[in-house]
């Protein structure tokens, strides 16, 4: 029997703008999933059929890798879902590192190139920031070219992404769940039919790639002000390319005179927004009067592990 957990994960720049190659930010978060593993007479996930739409990230990454028999699991997840916290990555990566330990090939970039296989097989259009960051923990920085701190690349068609370790201050963040659940393979498919004919949106989607690099240098610089002032612009843009919904302004709206900037995290259309702040207890209390659902996260280094 074999247990391995993966963090969820929170993009504090980015979003969408990474799938067409732009850079993005994102940290893995204190909330995990983990995946138990063991040989069983049929395949089932937490006493169910596989074939449920709910266990198609953990169906599609044991048809990626594992080559044995049928194998029981017990999936358990402390990281809300479609709430734009990456539990589908999570669960993902943590499935493939039980599944790839278990055949003794239990290697970071294994898991990373599977995971981000798995998604694009499940969502249709994917980039690998999810995956990766669930895969090795911390900050992780997308980009069009290698520069230091390189982990590894992947690419697909003629799109290269470049994952890089971008170490961060602790930051104080508070994220709200509107509730609202929104698949991410649809919004990101429609972001690509906006842009294919409209140039405002591809100018949109540069300029969040610029705001990304601007962001992550005033969170290395200590500017929080200038870092949640960015995250207010990426907001609107997002917004602009239909990734928006009422219910994250509604939250982001309830955060104001407690926030430095505020944003959608993930795909959007409902989902979760993240708050960055110092007074997060207080944000917390402000975002569930608001009728939302307050997670107070906290950075986390720590990516795909095995448990004892
Ligand atoms: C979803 O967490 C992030 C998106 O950019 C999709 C992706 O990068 O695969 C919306």
């Amino acid at each position: 029997m074999v247990t391995c957990s993966a963090p969820g994960k929170l993009i504090l720049f980015g979003e969408h703008a990474v799938v067409f190659g732009e850079p993005a930010l994102s940290i893995a978060v204190d909330l995990r999933v983990s995946t138990r593993v063991e040989g069983s007479d049929a395949f089932a996930v937490n006493g169910q059929s596989l074939d449920r739409r709910k266990y198609r990230y953990v169906k599609n990454a044991i048809g990626e890798v594992w080559r044995g028999g049928p194998l029981e699991m017990r999936v358990d997840s402390s990281v809300p879902v479609a709430a734009g916290l990456g539990s589908s990555a999570a669960v993902t990566i943590s499935t493939l590192g039980a599944l790839l330990h278990m055949q003794g090939e239990f290697n970071p970039v294994a898991i990373a190139q599977s995971g981000f296989r798995v998604e694009l097989k499940v969502q249709g259009n994917a980039s690998p920031i999810d995956t990766t960051t669930s895969t090795h923990g911390g900050g992780i920085l997308v980009e069009r070219s290698p520069r230091s701190g390189l982990l590894w690349s992947l690419s697909r068609d003629e799109k290269k992404w470049f994952l890089h370790d971008c170490p961060l201050p602790d930051l104080s963040l508070v994220v709200g769940d509107t509730g609202v659940k929104a698949e991410t393979g649809p919004l990101v498919l429609g972001v690509k039919k906006l842009a294919a004919k409209s140039e405002t949106a591809r100018d949109q989607i540069k300029e969040i790639g610029r705001i990304t690099l601007k962001g992550k240098a005033a969170l290395q610089d200590g500017d929080i002000s200038l870092a949640g002032e960015l995250m207010n612009e990426n907001h609107k843009l997002l917004n602009s390319l239909g990734v928006g919904h009422p219910a994250l302004d509604k939250l982001i709206s309830a955060c104001e005179g407690l926030s430095y900037g505020a944003k959608l995290t993930g795909a959007g259309g409902g989902g979760s927004m993240v708050a960055l702040t110092d007074e997060p207890e207080e944000l917390a209390g402000r975002i569930r009067e608001a009728g939302g659902e307050p997670f107070i996260v906290r950075y986390s280094p720590e990516g795909v592990r095995l448990e004892v």
